[in-house]
Protein backbone atom coordinates (compact mmCIF):
# COMPACT_ATOMS: atom_id res chain seq x y z
CA UNK A 1 0.00 0.00 0.00
CA UNK A 2 1.58 3.67 -1.15
CA UNK A 3 2.14 5.34 1.83
CA UNK A 4 1.48 9.33 2.02
CA UNK A 5 -0.78 11.78 3.00
CA UNK A 6 -4.75 12.61 2.49
CA UNK A 7 -5.08 15.66 2.35
CA UNK A 8 -8.58 18.12 2.74
CA UNK A 9 -9.71 21.21 1.89
CA UNK A 10 -13.29 21.79 4.11
CA UNK A 11 -15.46 24.46 2.79
CA UNK A 12 -17.78 25.85 5.40
CA UNK A 13 -16.57 26.25 9.17
CA UNK A 14 -20.13 26.30 11.11
CA UNK A 15 -21.68 23.52 13.30
CA UNK A 16 -20.32 20.52 11.31
CA UNK A 17 -16.95 22.13 10.02
CA UNK A 18 -15.62 22.57 13.18
CA UNK A 19 -16.90 19.26 14.73
CA UNK A 20 -14.82 17.41 11.60
CA UNK A 21 -11.58 19.76 12.49
CA UNK A 22 -12.19 18.65 16.20
CA UNK A 23 -12.89 14.77 15.13
CA UNK A 24 -9.89 14.77 13.07
CA UNK A 25 -7.65 16.22 15.78
CA UNK A 26 -9.20 14.21 18.71
CA UNK A 27 -9.24 10.88 17.01
CA UNK A 28 -5.89 11.23 14.77
CA UNK A 29 -4.20 8.37 15.71
CA UNK A 30 -7.35 5.65 15.90
CA UNK A 31 -7.95 7.02 12.00
CA UNK A 32 -4.50 6.79 11.16
CA UNK A 33 -4.47 3.11 12.06
CA UNK A 34 -7.51 2.35 10.04
CA UNK A 35 -6.86 4.06 7.21
CA UNK A 36 -2.77 3.64 7.43
CA UNK A 37 -2.57 7.04 6.12
CA UNK A 38 -2.58 10.49 8.35
CA UNK A 39 -5.13 13.26 7.27
CA UNK A 40 -4.48 16.47 6.94
CA UNK A 41 -6.23 19.53 6.82
CA UNK A 42 -4.63 21.50 4.13
CA UNK A 43 -7.42 24.25 3.92
CA UNK A 44 -10.43 25.51 6.03
CA UNK A 45 -12.89 28.04 4.31
CA UNK A 46 -15.70 29.72 5.95
CA UNK A 47 -17.87 33.32 4.96
CA UNK A 48 -17.34 35.69 7.59
CA UNK A 49 -14.34 36.98 8.64
CA UNK A 50 -15.48 38.49 11.76
CA UNK A 51 -17.08 35.57 13.33
CA UNK A 52 -15.61 33.58 16.60
CA UNK A 53 -15.43 30.17 16.21
CA UNK A 54 -15.29 28.02 19.26
CA UNK A 55 -13.03 25.49 17.29
CA UNK A 56 -9.36 27.11 16.38
CA UNK A 57 -8.59 25.54 12.82
CA UNK A 58 -5.01 24.24 12.16
CA UNK A 59 -2.58 27.02 12.43
CA UNK A 60 -2.86 28.54 8.95
CA UNK A 61 -5.07 26.98 7.63
CA UNK A 62 -8.23 29.58 7.80
CA UNK A 63 -9.47 31.15 4.11
CA UNK A 64 -12.55 33.03 2.89
CA UNK A 65 -12.06 32.35 -0.54
CA UNK A 66 -13.25 28.59 -1.81
CA UNK A 67 -10.97 28.87 -4.81
CA UNK A 68 -8.05 28.46 -2.12
CA UNK A 69 -9.75 24.99 -2.29
CA UNK A 70 -10.83 24.16 -5.11
CA UNK A 71 -7.93 24.78 -7.17
CA UNK A 72 -5.18 23.97 -5.26
CA UNK A 73 -3.69 20.80 -6.84
CA UNK A 74 -2.47 19.13 -4.02
CA UNK A 75 -5.84 18.29 -2.17
CA UNK A 76 -7.46 15.25 -2.78
CA UNK A 77 -10.61 15.53 -1.11
CA UNK A 78 -13.12 18.42 -0.69
CA UNK A 79 -15.70 18.40 2.11
CA UNK A 80 -18.50 20.26 1.63
CA UNK A 81 -20.24 21.44 4.47
CA UNK A 82 -21.62 25.05 3.77
CA UNK A 83 -25.34 23.53 3.17
CA UNK A 84 -28.12 24.64 0.81
CA UNK A 85 -28.07 24.46 -2.96
CA UNK A 86 -26.12 27.74 -4.09
CA UNK A 87 -23.32 28.09 -3.58
CA UNK A 88 -22.60 24.66 -2.30
CA UNK A 89 -23.42 22.67 -5.65
CA UNK A 90 -21.10 25.32 -7.86
CA UNK A 91 -18.21 24.45 -5.33
CA UNK A 92 -18.82 20.65 -5.56
CA UNK A 93 -19.28 20.93 -9.32
CA UNK A 94 -16.12 22.84 -9.52
CA UNK A 95 -13.98 20.42 -7.13
CA UNK A 96 -15.93 17.16 -9.75
CA UNK A 97 -14.45 19.11 -12.59
CA UNK A 98 -10.77 19.53 -10.97
CA UNK A 99 -10.80 15.30 -10.52
CA UNK A 100 -10.96 16.24 -6.98
CA UNK A 101 -12.69 13.30 -4.54
CA UNK A 102 -16.13 14.89 -2.64
CA UNK A 103 -17.42 14.31 1.05
CA UNK A 104 -20.56 16.17 1.91
CA UNK A 105 -23.21 16.47 4.36
CA UNK A 106 -25.91 18.04 2.28
CA UNK A 107 -29.14 16.31 2.01
CA UNK A 108 -31.08 19.01 0.34
CA UNK A 109 -28.52 19.38 -2.53
CA UNK A 110 -28.37 15.58 -3.45
CA UNK A 111 -31.94 14.93 -3.18
CA UNK A 112 -32.42 18.03 -5.67
CA UNK A 113 -29.34 17.54 -8.09
CA UNK A 114 -28.72 13.53 -8.34
CA UNK A 115 -27.18 14.64 -11.51
CA UNK A 116 -23.95 15.87 -9.51
CA UNK A 117 -23.62 11.73 -8.66
CA UNK A 118 -23.33 11.33 -12.15
CA UNK A 119 -20.86 13.66 -13.01
CA UNK A 120 -18.81 12.39 -10.69
CA UNK A 121 -19.35 8.77 -11.95
CA UNK A 122 -17.90 10.18 -15.10
CA UNK A 123 -15.18 11.77 -13.97
CA UNK A 124 -13.72 9.11 -12.22
CA UNK A 125 -14.14 10.77 -8.63
CA UNK A 126 -15.81 9.29 -5.44
CA UNK A 127 -19.05 11.39 -4.10
CA UNK A 128 -19.95 10.20 -0.58
CA UNK A 129 -22.59 11.21 1.71
CA UNK A 130 -22.98 9.29 4.54
CA UNK A 131 -24.28 12.24 7.05
CA UNK A 132 -26.75 13.53 4.75
CA UNK A 133 -28.75 11.11 6.30
CA UNK A 134 -29.95 10.47 9.72
CA UNK A 135 -26.30 12.40 10.83
CA UNK A 136 -24.19 10.15 12.92
CA UNK A 137 -26.50 6.47 12.23
CA UNK A 138 -24.36 4.60 9.56
CA UNK A 139 -27.71 4.55 7.57
CA UNK A 140 -25.79 4.93 3.98
CA UNK A 141 -23.42 2.26 4.34
CA UNK A 142 -25.71 -0.49 5.94
CA UNK A 143 -28.38 0.24 2.54
CA UNK A 144 -25.26 0.39 0.10
CA UNK A 145 -22.80 -1.95 1.47
CA UNK A 146 -24.71 -4.68 3.72
CA UNK A 147 -27.87 -4.74 2.52
CA UNK A 148 -26.59 -5.44 -1.28
CA UNK A 149 -27.57 -8.87 -1.12
CA UNK A 150 -30.85 -8.11 0.07
CA UNK A 151 -34.46 -6.92 -1.67
CA UNK A 152 -35.56 -4.18 0.53
CA UNK A 153 -39.66 -4.75 1.60
CA UNK A 154 -39.98 -1.17 3.43
CA UNK A 155 -37.92 1.26 5.49
CA UNK A 156 -39.62 3.35 7.83
CA UNK A 157 -37.89 6.16 9.38
CA UNK A 158 -37.90 9.41 12.44
CA UNK A 159 -34.73 10.71 10.13
CA UNK A 160 -35.67 14.67 11.47
CA UNK A 161 -34.65 14.94 14.84
CA UNK A 162 -36.63 18.32 15.52
CA UNK A 163 -39.75 17.04 14.70
CA UNK A 164 -39.55 14.27 16.89
CA UNK A 165 -37.98 16.63 19.65
CA UNK A 166 -41.33 18.48 19.43
CA UNK A 167 -43.46 15.27 19.03
CA UNK A 168 -41.97 14.02 22.20
CA UNK A 169 -42.01 16.89 24.43
CA UNK A 170 -45.82 17.23 23.89
CA UNK A 171 -46.01 13.82 24.71
CA UNK A 172 -43.56 13.48 27.72
CA UNK A 173 -44.36 17.45 29.13
CA UNK A 174 -48.16 17.55 27.99
CA UNK A 175 -46.81 20.74 25.92
CA UNK A 176 -48.74 22.49 22.73
CA UNK A 177 -46.82 22.77 19.37
CA UNK A 178 -45.91 26.10 19.65
CA UNK A 179 -44.13 25.67 23.13
CA UNK A 180 -42.36 22.48 22.10
CA UNK A 181 -41.47 24.58 19.59
CA UNK A 182 -40.17 27.33 21.61
CA UNK A 183 -38.02 24.71 23.73
CA UNK A 184 -36.37 23.17 20.60
CA UNK A 185 -35.64 26.11 19.41
CA UNK A 186 -33.78 27.20 23.29
CA UNK A 187 -32.13 24.36 22.81
CA UNK A 188 -30.62 24.08 19.67
CA UNK A 189 -32.89 21.58 18.26
CA UNK A 190 -34.35 23.56 15.91
CA UNK A 191 -33.24 26.27 13.78
CA UNK A 192 -34.69 30.07 14.13
CA UNK A 193 -36.11 29.54 10.52
CA UNK A 194 -38.00 25.56 11.30
CA UNK A 195 -40.01 25.29 8.39
CA UNK A 196 -38.00 22.77 6.70
CA UNK A 197 -38.12 20.36 9.86
CA UNK A 198 -41.32 20.64 11.08
CA UNK A 199 -43.10 20.99 7.23
CA UNK A 200 -41.42 17.52 6.39
CA UNK A 201 -39.07 19.14 3.33
CA UNK A 202 -36.11 17.77 5.26
CA UNK A 203 -37.57 13.95 5.62
CA UNK A 204 -38.54 14.45 2.26
CA UNK A 205 -34.91 15.27 1.06
CA UNK A 206 -33.71 12.38 3.09
CA UNK A 207 -36.12 9.59 2.02
CA UNK A 208 -35.71 10.40 -1.52
CA UNK A 209 -31.47 10.08 -0.78
CA UNK A 210 -32.73 6.75 1.22
CA UNK A 211 -35.58 5.39 -1.61
CA UNK A 212 -32.69 5.40 -4.20
CA UNK A 213 -30.50 3.92 -2.11
CA UNK A 214 -33.11 1.15 -0.94
CA UNK A 215 -34.86 0.44 -4.92
CA UNK A 216 -32.57 2.03 -7.67
CA UNK A 217 -35.14 4.66 -7.92
CA UNK A 218 -34.28 8.10 -9.27
CA UNK A 219 -36.30 10.55 -7.91
CA UNK A 220 -36.87 13.93 -6.55
CA UNK A 221 -38.13 15.15 -3.30
CA UNK A 222 -41.16 16.93 -4.98
CA UNK A 223 -42.70 13.15 -5.76
CA UNK A 224 -43.00 12.32 -1.88
CA UNK A 225 -46.30 12.70 -0.75
CA UNK A 226 -45.64 15.22 2.43
CA UNK A 227 -47.17 16.67 5.47
CA UNK A 228 -45.75 18.28 8.40
CA UNK A 229 -46.08 17.94 11.69
CA UNK A 230 -47.81 21.68 12.93
CA UNK A 231 -50.92 20.40 12.37
CA UNK A 232 -50.52 18.16 15.49
CA UNK A 233 -52.23 19.22 18.67
CA UNK A 234 -51.62 18.22 22.10
CA UNK A 235 -55.43 16.71 22.40
CA UNK A 236 -54.47 14.39 19.66
CA UNK A 237 -51.23 13.52 21.74
CA UNK A 238 -53.96 12.72 24.55
CA UNK A 239 -56.21 10.63 22.50
CA UNK A 240 -53.91 8.79 20.55
CA UNK A 241 -51.89 7.60 24.34
CA UNK A 242 -55.87 6.74 25.22
CA UNK A 243 -55.88 4.34 22.19
CA UNK A 244 -52.75 2.87 23.24
CA UNK A 245 -50.52 4.87 20.36
CA UNK A 246 -47.73 7.25 20.28
CA UNK A 247 -47.65 10.17 17.25
CA UNK A 248 -44.11 9.84 14.92
CA UNK A 249 -43.07 12.03 12.45
CA UNK A 250 -42.46 9.10 9.85
CA UNK A 251 -40.56 8.33 6.37
CA UNK A 252 -41.99 5.56 4.59
CA UNK A 253 -40.55 3.71 1.45
CA UNK A 254 -42.59 0.41 0.53
CA UNK A 255 -42.24 -1.77 -2.30
CA UNK A 256 -45.61 -2.57 -3.79
CA UNK A 257 -46.53 -5.43 -5.72
CA UNK A 258 -46.51 -4.16 -9.10
CA UNK A 259 -43.21 -2.53 -9.47
CA UNK A 260 -44.64 0.96 -7.78
CA UNK A 261 -43.22 2.45 -4.79
CA UNK A 262 -44.78 3.68 -1.63
CA UNK A 263 -43.29 6.72 -0.56
CA UNK A 264 -44.79 9.52 2.35
CA UNK A 265 -43.76 11.76 4.96
CA UNK A 266 -46.28 12.85 7.68
CA UNK A 267 -47.22 12.36 11.58
CA UNK A 268 -48.35 8.91 12.27
CA UNK A 269 -49.82 7.21 15.11
CA UNK A 270 -47.67 3.83 15.80
CA UNK A 271 -48.20 1.22 18.46
CA UNK A 272 -47.00 2.15 21.67
CA UNK A 273 -44.39 -0.34 22.70
CA UNK A 274 -43.53 -0.99 18.72
CA UNK A 275 -39.92 0.06 17.82
CA UNK A 276 -40.37 3.14 16.58
CA UNK A 277 -42.57 4.24 19.52
CA UNK A 278 -39.64 4.12 21.53
CA UNK A 279 -36.96 6.22 19.50
CA UNK A 280 -37.83 9.72 21.40
CA UNK A 281 -36.22 13.12 21.97
CA UNK A 282 -33.95 14.24 19.44
CA UNK A 283 -33.00 10.60 18.12
CA UNK A 284 -33.41 9.24 14.90
CA UNK A 285 -33.80 5.94 13.83
CA UNK A 286 -34.84 3.90 9.76
CA UNK A 287 -36.29 -0.11 10.56
CA UNK A 288 -35.34 -1.51 7.14
CA UNK A 289 -37.59 -4.89 6.78
CA UNK A 290 -35.11 -6.87 4.22
CA UNK A 291 -36.78 -9.90 2.54
CA UNK A 292 -33.87 -12.22 3.44
CA UNK A 293 -32.59 -10.42 7.13
CA UNK A 294 -36.02 -9.20 8.04
CA UNK A 295 -36.73 -6.50 10.66
CA UNK A 296 -33.05 -4.17 10.67
CA UNK A 297 -32.80 -0.97 13.14
CA UNK A 298 -30.54 1.62 13.80
CA UNK A 299 -30.96 4.56 15.99
CA UNK A 300 -28.58 7.38 17.28
CA UNK A 301 -28.26 10.80 16.82
CA UNK A 302 -29.16 12.59 13.86
CA UNK A 303 -27.45 15.55 14.50
CA UNK A 304 -24.71 17.65 16.10
CA UNK A 305 -21.49 18.36 15.62
CA UNK A 306 -19.56 15.42 16.37
CA UNK A 307 -22.17 12.44 15.38
CA UNK A 308 -22.30 14.24 12.43
CA UNK A 309 -18.50 14.80 11.63
CA UNK A 310 -18.26 11.28 12.77
CA UNK A 311 -20.10 10.19 9.74
CA UNK A 312 -17.95 12.72 7.63
CA UNK A 313 -14.75 11.52 8.16
CA UNK A 314 -15.87 8.01 7.93
CA UNK A 315 -16.55 9.05 4.22
CA UNK A 316 -13.07 10.77 3.81
CA UNK A 317 -11.96 7.36 5.56
CA UNK A 318 -13.43 5.33 2.56
CA UNK A 319 -12.29 7.87 -0.24
CA UNK A 320 -8.48 7.84 1.11
CA UNK A 321 -8.51 4.11 1.48
CA UNK A 322 -9.46 3.93 -2.33
CA UNK A 323 -6.84 6.48 -2.95
CA UNK A 324 -4.17 4.84 -1.24
CA UNK A 325 -4.77 1.39 -3.42
CA UNK A 326 -5.34 3.71 -6.84
CA UNK A 327 -8.95 2.87 -7.23
CA UNK A 328 -12.58 4.98 -7.21
CA UNK A 329 -16.17 3.95 -7.72
CA UNK A 330 -15.71 0.56 -6.55
CA UNK A 331 -18.62 1.57 -3.89
CA UNK A 332 -21.01 3.23 -6.41
CA UNK A 333 -22.46 6.35 -4.48
CA UNK A 334 -26.45 4.93 -5.00
CA UNK A 335 -26.12 1.14 -4.41
CA UNK A 336 -27.13 0.52 -7.94
CA UNK A 337 -25.74 1.11 -11.15
CA UNK A 338 -26.38 2.51 -14.96
CA UNK A 339 -29.62 0.93 -16.22
CA UNK A 340 -30.95 -0.57 -12.62
CA UNK A 341 -31.46 3.13 -11.67
CA UNK A 342 -34.91 3.96 -13.21
CA UNK A 343 -37.44 5.88 -12.98
CA UNK A 344 -40.43 4.32 -10.60
CA UNK A 345 -43.81 5.02 -10.49
CA UNK A 346 -45.07 6.32 -7.02
CA UNK A 347 -48.31 5.31 -5.40
CA UNK A 348 -50.88 7.93 -5.72
CA UNK A 349 -51.96 8.93 -1.98
CA UNK A 350 -55.17 8.62 -2.47
CA UNK A 351 -54.60 4.91 -3.41
CA UNK A 352 -52.70 4.48 -0.08
CA UNK A 353 -54.81 2.05 2.63
CA UNK A 354 -54.29 2.31 6.54
CA UNK A 355 -56.15 2.29 9.75
CA UNK A 356 -56.91 6.29 10.73
CA UNK A 357 -57.06 8.42 13.86
CA UNK A 358 -59.79 10.89 12.91
CA UNK A 359 -60.29 14.30 15.42
CA UNK A 360 -64.12 16.05 14.82
CA UNK A 361 -64.62 19.33 16.70
CA UNK A 362 -67.98 19.68 16.90
CA UNK A 363 -71.18 21.11 18.73
CA UNK A 364 -72.74 19.19 20.70
CA UNK A 365 -76.03 19.20 19.17
CA UNK A 366 -78.26 15.87 18.97
CA UNK A 367 -77.49 13.55 15.68
CA UNK A 368 -74.27 14.99 14.67
CA UNK A 369 -72.18 12.24 15.19
CA UNK A 370 -75.10 10.41 13.16
CA UNK A 371 -74.73 12.92 10.32
CA UNK A 372 -70.70 12.34 10.67
CA UNK A 373 -70.77 8.28 10.37
CA UNK A 374 -73.58 8.47 7.71
CA UNK A 375 -71.14 10.39 5.47
CA UNK A 376 -68.10 8.05 6.30
CA UNK A 377 -70.29 5.19 6.25
CA UNK A 378 -71.72 6.32 2.54
CA UNK A 379 -67.72 6.59 1.43
CA UNK A 380 -66.80 2.93 2.94
CA UNK A 381 -64.79 3.95 5.67
CA UNK A 382 -66.31 1.93 8.61
CA UNK A 383 -65.63 3.11 12.53
CA UNK A 384 -63.43 0.49 14.61
CA UNK A 385 -64.02 2.91 18.24
CA UNK A 386 -65.10 6.19 18.87
CA UNK A 387 -64.75 8.29 22.06
CA UNK A 388 -66.06 11.49 23.15
CA UNK A 389 -64.77 13.80 26.06
CA UNK A 390 -66.46 16.03 28.07
CA UNK A 391 -70.18 17.49 27.30
CA UNK A 392 -70.49 20.78 25.87
CA UNK A 393 -71.16 23.09 27.83
CA UNK A 394 -72.93 26.63 26.79
CA UNK A 395 -73.28 25.86 23.02
CA UNK A 396 -69.43 24.91 23.33
CA UNK A 397 -67.58 22.44 20.83
CA UNK A 398 -66.36 18.94 21.97
CA UNK A 399 -63.67 16.82 20.56
CA UNK A 400 -64.80 13.31 19.01
CA UNK A 401 -62.40 10.99 18.19
CA UNK A 402 -62.66 8.03 15.85
CA UNK A 403 -60.49 5.49 14.56
CA UNK A 404 -61.70 3.47 11.10
CA UNK A 405 -60.88 -0.03 10.09
CA UNK A 406 -58.55 -0.14 6.89
CA UNK A 407 -59.79 2.59 4.38
CA UNK A 408 -58.52 4.12 1.21
CA UNK A 409 -57.57 7.61 1.62
CA UNK A 410 -58.90 8.36 -1.85
CA UNK A 411 -62.16 7.51 -0.13
CA UNK A 412 -61.30 8.81 3.37
CA UNK A 413 -60.33 12.34 2.28
CA UNK A 414 -63.50 12.99 0.47
CA UNK A 415 -65.90 12.31 3.11
CA UNK A 416 -63.83 14.39 5.50
CA UNK A 417 -64.26 17.38 2.99
CA UNK A 418 -68.20 16.56 3.12
CA UNK A 419 -68.06 16.64 7.21
CA UNK A 420 -66.35 19.57 7.21
CA UNK A 421 -68.92 21.60 5.67
CA UNK A 422 -71.91 19.68 8.24
CA UNK A 423 -73.44 22.87 10.28
CA UNK A 424 -72.13 21.89 13.90
CA UNK A 425 -68.57 20.61 12.63
CA UNK A 426 -66.48 24.25 14.15
CA UNK A 427 -63.22 23.06 12.78
CA UNK A 428 -61.75 21.13 9.82
CA UNK A 429 -61.44 17.55 10.41
CA UNK A 430 -57.74 15.90 11.63
CA UNK A 431 -56.47 12.68 10.02
CA UNK A 432 -53.92 11.23 10.88
CA UNK A 433 -52.90 7.40 9.49
CA UNK A 434 -51.68 4.61 11.58
CA UNK A 435 -48.67 2.80 10.74
CA UNK A 436 -48.78 -1.06 11.63
CA UNK A 437 -44.61 -2.22 11.12
N1 LIG B 1 -25.76 20.68 11.96
C1 LIG B 1 -26.00 19.38 11.94
O1 LIG B 1 -26.17 18.74 12.97
C2 LIG B 1 -26.08 18.64 10.62
C3 LIG B 1 -26.41 17.28 10.61
C4 LIG B 1 -26.43 16.58 9.40
C5 LIG B 1 -26.15 17.25 8.22
N2 LIG B 1 -25.87 18.59 8.27
C6 LIG B 1 -25.58 19.27 7.00
O2 LIG B 1 -24.27 19.78 7.05
C7 LIG B 1 -24.17 20.98 6.28
C8 LIG B 1 -23.60 22.10 7.15
O3 LIG B 1 -24.46 22.30 8.25
P1 LIG B 1 -24.01 23.20 9.50
O4 LIG B 1 -25.02 22.95 10.55
O5 LIG B 1 -22.58 23.01 9.80
O6 LIG B 1 -24.24 24.66 8.90
P2 LIG B 1 -23.69 26.06 9.48
O7 LIG B 1 -23.38 25.92 10.93
O8 LIG B 1 -24.66 27.09 9.05
O9 LIG B 1 -22.32 26.25 8.71
C9 LIG B 1 -22.26 26.60 7.35
C10 LIG B 1 -20.85 27.09 7.05
O10 LIG B 1 -20.76 27.39 5.69
C11 LIG B 1 -20.08 28.64 5.55
N3 LIG B 1 -20.48 29.27 4.31
C12 LIG B 1 -21.70 29.70 3.94
N4 LIG B 1 -21.65 30.24 2.70
C13 LIG B 1 -20.36 30.16 2.31
C14 LIG B 1 -19.66 30.57 1.16
N5 LIG B 1 -20.28 31.16 0.15
N6 LIG B 1 -18.33 30.33 1.09
C15 LIG B 1 -17.68 29.73 2.11
N7 LIG B 1 -18.29 29.33 3.22
C16 LIG B 1 -19.61 29.55 3.33
C17 LIG B 1 -20.49 29.44 6.75
O11 LIG B 1 -19.51 30.45 6.99
P3 LIG B 1 -19.58 31.43 8.27
O12 LIG B 1 -19.40 30.56 9.45
O13 LIG B 1 -18.43 32.33 8.07
O14 LIG B 1 -20.92 32.09 8.20
C18 LIG B 1 -20.47 28.36 7.83
O15 LIG B 1 -19.18 28.22 8.34
C19 LIG B 1 -25.59 21.24 5.75
O16 LIG B 1 -25.72 20.69 4.47
C20 LIG B 1 -26.46 20.48 6.72
O17 LIG B 1 -27.70 20.08 6.15
C21 LIG B 1 -25.82 19.30 9.42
Amino acid sequence: MASRTIRIGLIGYGVVGQGIVQLLSDNAATIEGRLGAPIEIRRVVARSPDKVREIEPPEGTLSFDPDDVLNDPDIDIVVEVVGGIEPAKSFVQKAIESGKHVVTANKALLAEHSELIEFAESKGVDLYFEAAVAGGIPIIRLLREAFSSDRIIALRGIVNGTSNYILSRMTVAGLEFEEALREAQEKGFAEADPTLDIGGGDAAHKLTILTTLAYGARLTPDRIPTTGIEDVTAVDIHFANRFGYVIKPLAVARALDGGKLDLRVHPALVRRGSVLASISGALNAVYVEGAMLGPCLTSGLGAGALPTAMSVVSDIVDVGRNLLVGAHGRVPSRAFQGEHLKDMEVQDPGDHRCHWYLRFTVRDRPGILARIAGVLGASTVSIEQMVQEGIGQDDGPVVVVMLTHTSLERNLMGALEEIATLDDVVEPPMALRIEED
